[in-house]
């Protein structure tokens, strides 16, 4: 039965294909790969011990009015002491892999490997691939999810061309030392996000605004090249089995109108300022034109040999996407006003200060609610007392989600098809090789007595299989899903406050099963049919 279950596994079934349901879970090959995702920021706290130097984001989240409740990572979920504990949870889920990252700072102090390694933070993570290979659990390694070692800000940062060679020799390190563990690597995590809300909106670390019309381009010029740098090295080792890639970000964009050829525009440029402003250099060695075409010349240039070193030098597709959006021209945006739409134009770029934003939202609970210039979460760079010239404005385009959406504890609208629509766009534009993994995928609930945010897990995983198989079954190549996160964590300037894990963390740090969800992403990862 099994075999005549992979047979259909890349053929549109006529089967039923409700969501969980049939035989549909069948169509997965066996080899895909199930697994839960970490980033060493979020979870590790013991930001002082045995030698780790500081990173922007212990700056950053020290600063008072940055984070939710001015929460700090200092000492997170405790992850650096309990990790035995925590591989034995990601054993236990069934996961196949294990997705973490390296704390560049814990390794090398300062950042540069002439001054040190800190054999210590070397061996933690030693310990957690061995871990993971004692579990039969593949690890897979991110290098930089965000955490630059302060010393290396302090002489400018990914701002600075120095940081790619900087990066590429700590990559070096770890290729070297880890590799014989590590056959899977991500380069840099996110690179956008940490360009657009670090360099752009200042609500991530290391908190700039100054020049969003011009930092974004530079700090996102470096992390591609540095990206390329980690690679060149990385063949030179000739690592048997081992590939890298990048990885990106971003929502599906729907045309909110979508007869309307401005809006339709409007997709495109997201398109364009999100995902492609890194794919392309890594797939084609350029920025897209129509990037260039609106930026000019205040998107850097790669030379010959950097364009060269960038053409190719993505192993796989790795995508984190957690949601859709509808997107229209940015001058579109009056029509939005004094509806309680207005209110729901935001924030995955949370580009107002958190707490400014709650008490908007507090104060306009009601749908015919009116909004008004009082509430500045959406609409033109200028309305929002931002500079004329940004990434906001040459990208051009609002985004909203509709009113009757439904909403994860983060406010990102659940979106299933998006997924689908994407993975099927990635595979016609980009025909990746190695395939298209999917990196991170997840949401946020709140918790009740009664287990409703491990009901809605479940249920948020019978909704993205469903949406994984039929791109699978259009063509999409997809080779594996990682779902963020193993357990709650510290979710960024969201504080602990926003729950994204299959398990969930008592205030004296025990950890215990969304049983629901956790038990949900088990049958998946056992291809098991979800309960309908
Ligand atoms: C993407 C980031 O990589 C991760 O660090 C974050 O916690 C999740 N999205 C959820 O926001």
């Amino acid at each position: 039965a099994a075999a005549a279950g992979e047979a259909t596994a890349a053929t549109p079934s006529a089967a039923s294909d409700t969501e969980g349901g049939g035989a549909a879970w069948r169509r997965f090959p066996t080899d895909f790969v199930w697994g839960v995702a970490t980033a060493a920021f979020q979870i590790e706290g013991a930001v002082a011990e045995d030698g780790r130097g500081p990173s922007i984001w212990d700056t950053f989240s020290h600063v008072k009015g940055n984070i939710y409740e001015d929460a700090n990572a200092d000492v997170a979920c405790d992850h650096y002491h309990r990790y035995e504990e925590d591989l034995q949870l990601v054993k236990q889920l069934g996961a196949k892999a294990y997705r973490f990252s390296i704390s560049w700072s814990r390794v090398l102090p300062t950042g540069v490997v002439a001054d040190g390694v800190n054999e210590q933070g070397l061996a933690f993570y030693e310990q957690i691939c061995r871990g993971c290979l004692a579990r039969g659990v593949e690890p897979v390694a991110t290098l930089y999810h965000w955490d630059l070692p302060e010393a290396l800000e302090a002489e400018g940062g990914w701002l600075k061309r120095s940081t790619v060679g900087h990066f590429g020799r700590f990559a070096q390190l770890c290729f070297e030392r880890l590799g014989r563990y590590v056959k899977t690597w991500c380069s840099i995590n996110e690179p956008w996000t940490q360009c657009i809300l670090g360099y752009c909106f200042g609500s991530h670390a290391p908190g700039r605004n100054v020049k969003p019309g011009e930092e974004p381009y530079l700090a996102a010029h470096h992390m591609l090249l540095a990206h390329a740098k980690a690679q060149e090295i990385y063949r030179t080792l000739k690592p048997k089995d081992g590939r890298l890639a990048m990885v990106l970000n971003t929502e599906w964009p729907e045309a909110q109108e979508p007869e309307n050829p401005e809006d339709q525009a409007a997709v495109e440029r997201h398109k364009v300022f999100n995902l492609d402003w890194f794919a392309r250099p890594l797939y084609d060695g350029d920025y897209p034109p129509l990037m260039r075409s609106r930026v000019g010349e205040r998107l850097p240039r790669f030379t010959e040999a950097e364009q060269k070193s960038l053409k190719g030098s993505n192993d796989f597709f790795a995508l984190n996407c957690y949601s859709a959006r509808y997107i229209c021209e940015d001058t579109a945006w009056r029509k939005w006003q004094n509806t309680a739409a207005t209110l729901r134009i935001l924030p995955y770029i949370a580009d107002v200060p958190l707490q400014k934003l709650k008490a908007a939202l507090a104060s306009n609970k009601t749908d015919e609610g009116s909004t008004g210039e009082e509430v500045p979460v959406g609409g033109p760079a200028q309305a929002r007392g931002l500079p004329a010239t940004s990434w906001i404005t040459d990208a051009g385009y609002e985004t909203a989600v509709p009113l009757d959406a439904e909403l994860t504890a983060t406010g990102w609208p659940v979106a299933h098809y998006g997924l689908a629509r994407l993975l099927l766009d990635l595979q016609r534009h980009y025909a990746p090789r190695g395939g298209i993994v999917v990196t991170e995928a997840g949401a946020a609930f709140d918790d009740d007595r009664r287990g409703a945010a491990g009901r809605r897990q479940a249920a948020y995983l019978r909704g993205q299989s469903v949406a994984l198989r039929r791109a699978m079954a259009e063509g999409a190549d997809v080779r594996g899903y990682f779902w963020w996160t193993l357990m709650d964590n510290f979710e960024w300037s969201f504080g602990y406050s926003k729950h994204f894990g299959l398990y969930a963390l008592d205030v004296d740090l025990t950890r215990w099963p969304r049983a629901e969800g956790a038990e949900a992403f088990g049958r998946l990862a056992a291809r098991q049919a979800l309960a309908p």
